[in-house]
């Protein structure tokens, strides 16, 4: 998988210069490939720090465009930013760089504070200082956003989706720090005249997505023969989006959104997590019944052997402060931009199972590292 299919192509009307912070990450690199090969004229420009979650092989194949550049570096380091932005004369910030993952952030929260605040905001400043005031600035400049529902905090089973409209209200470390950068970006906007735009977006899922989130840790975990871990009861639900999705949301915000407005990315696809896994584990048996040679591949995972994945479904601990409920609300975007997700959860559920099975190397390798040990530390 080098390049996300079979989007509409929104026309573009000048060249950019981007620079995709996390683009080493999931969401971002998925992102890198989709404009790489949707707009290859346009200058890339990656900046990631290379955490446990950014992997640099994500990005394989782009050193190949000519106007692709990798720098490997932290969003809060002031001096870099200004030189990337006299470097490449950067017109365009697509902002993905952050620490993503809930349960990290119930246990370690500072470096949620420290990239998602800290840096969220010298990112803004090194923008507000390269574009606003200057002879030598773009004519036109963005600074996008990506930001999560989360910052609304969680439902009950009657409430209606999250609007763009709906009052903040963060349960997590990692929601709250994605709020505070919300507001930070929104008040660069109204103080400064920074333009921005914002997406809030819903659970993603796809190739690349690092093994500890659900649904490639429970395929993960189905192919090694480890168990599958429920938190609680699994009641819990999420509302579901294939990443080339939500690329295509960004580049529609991007190329057609107000300037200093919100929008919401979704999938319609609300699932409980129970569901989820139950899926997952019906699929592996699924495909393993139809490739035997998968059985040679992958010896311990209870399908090789005729056993049901179901099998291997283990009930723990709840989260800390688990949110019960997201959903969002996309009407916006699908009315004022057009935008409306092409995957549904059966095809990209399937691609996801595929892409893994075809890529055992790539999470073999980044799961091998400072994930176990942090694993190891915070769950046994
Ligand atoms: P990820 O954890 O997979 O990737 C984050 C990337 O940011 C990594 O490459 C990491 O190395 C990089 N990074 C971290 N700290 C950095 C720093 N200080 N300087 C530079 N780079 C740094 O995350 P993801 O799932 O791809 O999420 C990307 C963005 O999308 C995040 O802002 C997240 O809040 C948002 N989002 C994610 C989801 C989801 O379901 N994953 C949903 C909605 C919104
Ligand atoms: P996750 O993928 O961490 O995303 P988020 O917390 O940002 O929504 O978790 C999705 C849901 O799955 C969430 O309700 C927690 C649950 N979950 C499990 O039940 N087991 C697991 O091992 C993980 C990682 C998550």
């Amino acid at each position: 998988m080098r390049t996300v299919p079979g989007f509409r192509f929104v026309t573009q009307k000048s060249m950019r210069s981007l620079l995709v912070t996390g683009g080493a990450g999931f969401i971002g690199a998925n992102f890198v490939h989709y404009w790489a090969a949707n707009y290859p004229q346009d200058r890339i420009v990656v900046l990631d720090a290379l955490t446990y979650a950014g992997n640099i092989a994500n990005l394989s194949g782009l050193e190949q465009n000519s106007d692709y550049y990798f720098t490997h570096g932290d969003i809060a380091d002031t001096e870099l930013l200004s030189s990337l932005f006299a470097e490449h004369k950067l017109d365009t910030v697509v902002h993905f760089a952050a620490e993503s993952h809930v349960d990290r952030s119930i246990h370690e929260p500072d470096a949620f504070i420290q990239t998602n605040v800290i840096g969220t905001h010298s990112l803004l400043r090194a923008a507000r200082e390269a574009w606003l005031g200057r002879d030598d600035a773009p004519a036109i400049h963005r600074f996008h956003h990506v930001s999560t529902d989360e910052v609304y905090g969680t439902l009950g089973a009657d409430d209606p989706a999250f609007t763009e409209r709906t009052p903040y209200s963060p349960n997590s470390p990692y929601a709250a720090s994605k709020a505070a950068s919300d507001h930070l970006v929104r008040a660069y906007h109204h103080t400064y005249g920074l333009q921005v735009t914002t997406s809030n977006c819903s659970n993603n899922y796809g190739p690349f997505q690092f093994p500890e989130k659900l649904i490639p840790l429970m395929i993960v975990n189905a192919l090694t023969g480890k168990p599958l871990p429920v938190y609680g009861d699994g009641s819990n639900i999420r509302d579901w989006l294939y990443v080339a999705d939500h690329c295509h949301g960004i580049e529609l915000v991007l190329t057609e959104g107000l300037v200093g407005e919100v929008y919401n990315i979704g999938g319609n696809n609300e699932r409980c997590n129970l569901d989820i896994v139950n899926d997952i584990c019906r699929r592996i048996d699924a495909v393993f019944n139809a490739r035997p040679n998968l059985a040679a591949l992958f010896p311990d995972a209870p399908a090789a052997s005729g056993q049901q994945t179901e099998s291997l479904i283990t009930f723990v601990k709840d989260r800390l402060g688990h949110d019960w409920r997201y959903a969002i609300d996309a009407t916006r975007a699908e009315t004022e931009l057009n935008y409306a997700p092409q995957d549904n959860f059966d095809s990209g559920l399937d691609r996801t199972i595929d892409w893994m099975l075809a890529n055992e190397s790539w999470w073999r390798a980044v799961m091998d590292g400072s994930y176990r040990d942090w694993l190891k530390k915070n769950y046994t």
